[in-house]
């Protein structure tokens, strides 16, 4: 190292040091000249190599650009703050920052991927459809004629042109079979929508469809699927009971209820001093159902479902008005 490569360095610094424009520029400017492996820094270090009266000289130089460095980067740091605060007067830069809430998946989200993650472990897949429906795949085929009380108005809401929004799930049946042939295995999570609003009763609601189509398929694999689903979702000692009920599209049809979350079967508000709560109606595919879509009734056998997704969150997490789900408060989002 010689006086006049030191000089260099100093030059080099103070023209580098005013020139700095932000903090962390600045900083990154002291860290290269005065850091603990800094250029300047080193030269200290390497003094004693050299002989006694350079050491000297160079020694005594060496610290007073040190400290003249140090005074200007003090300086310039000042100025930079100062400036900022000009910028933004009242602001102190010092204060920490305010942390950034984490964001968490909607409950209903959560609840339908919890009923999607048990169907696709037993070897079901996800199909999807489109919300806009046309009469023929939400009703027609699915063996509801023209006359059926599920048609009517107040039930369903209509677009010009034979469009609707689907009331259920059911026309992703239709779909799968039409573009697929058997045997099949589809779930098909989804919105759906009726005209129909109180504590009980959104407009836009969702539900999983479930579909299974193979050679030997009986009721009674269908009691199994869904007990075990039902145990999966609200825990191993959960009691189902099946009821005989009525859906166009499956014959015989039937619903599944839960023993009542809340008074555990012994009757009280929720249940209607039943005990059960109903969750999903269910059965075997109608015959009319896979003529419609070309299947071979005498070599094909299929059941399913169709559950309501809010339905099954509120009897999880002890909700009972079916409307907080969409008023997006953060005080009951953030509890899920
Ligand atoms: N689609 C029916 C509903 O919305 C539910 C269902 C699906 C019933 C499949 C039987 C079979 O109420």
């Amino acid at each position: 190292m010689t006086e006049k490569e030191l000089e260099e360095l100093r030059s080099r610094a103070l023209e580098e040091l005013s020139g700095a424009r932000d903090l962390k520029v600045l900083e990154e400017l002291r860290v290269r000249y005065l850091g603990k492996r800094g250029l300047l820094t080193s030269i200290l270090k390497t003094l004693k190599d050299l002989p006694p009266e350079l050491r000297r000289t160079i020694g005594r130089r060496a610290n007073e650009i040190k400290a003249e460095l140090e005074g200007l980067v003090r300086q310039r740091r000042e100025a930079l703050l100062r400036a900022a605060e000009d910028e933004a007067p009242g602001v102190d830069l010092t204060l920490p920052g305010r942390p950034y809430e984490l964001g968490r998946l909607h409950p209903i989200t959560q609840v339908l991927q919890e009923i999607c993650a048990i169907f696709l472990r037993l070897g079901f897949s996800v199909a999807r459809g489109p919300e806009v429906e046309t009469d023929y795949y939400n009703f027609e085929a699915l063996n509801i004629p023209p006359d059926h009380p599920a048609r009517e108005m107040q039930d369903t809401f209509y677009f010009p042109e034979g469009f609707l929004l689907r009331t259920h799930t059911s026309p992703i049946q239709i779909r799968t079979m039409l573009s697929r042939k058997p045997p099949l295995r589809i779930i098909a999570p989804g919105k759906v929508y009726r005209c129909d609003s109180d504590v009980r009763h959104t407009p836009m609601f969702h539900q999983v469809e479930g579909l299974l189509v193979d050679r030997e398929v009986s009721f009674a694999d269908l009691k199994g699927l869904l007990t075990y689903f039902a145990r999966e979702i609200f825990g191993a000692d959960t009691r189902v009971r099946f009821r005989p009920s009525y859906f166009p599209f499956t014959e015989p049809s039937a619903e599944m209820d839960i023993e009542c979350v809340i008074c555990k079967g012994g009757g009280c508000r929720l249940c209607g001093e039943t005990g059960w709560l109903e969750i999903l109606g269910a059965g075997m595919v109608h015959p009319h159902v896979f003529r419609a879509v070309g299947y071979d009734t005498e070599k094909w056998r299929g059941f399913a479902f169709g559950l309501g997704v809010e339905r099954i969150a509120m009897l999880k997490f002890g909700i009972d008005d079916i409307r907080l789900f969409y008023e997006n408060h953060l005080r009951f989002l953030e509890q899920f």
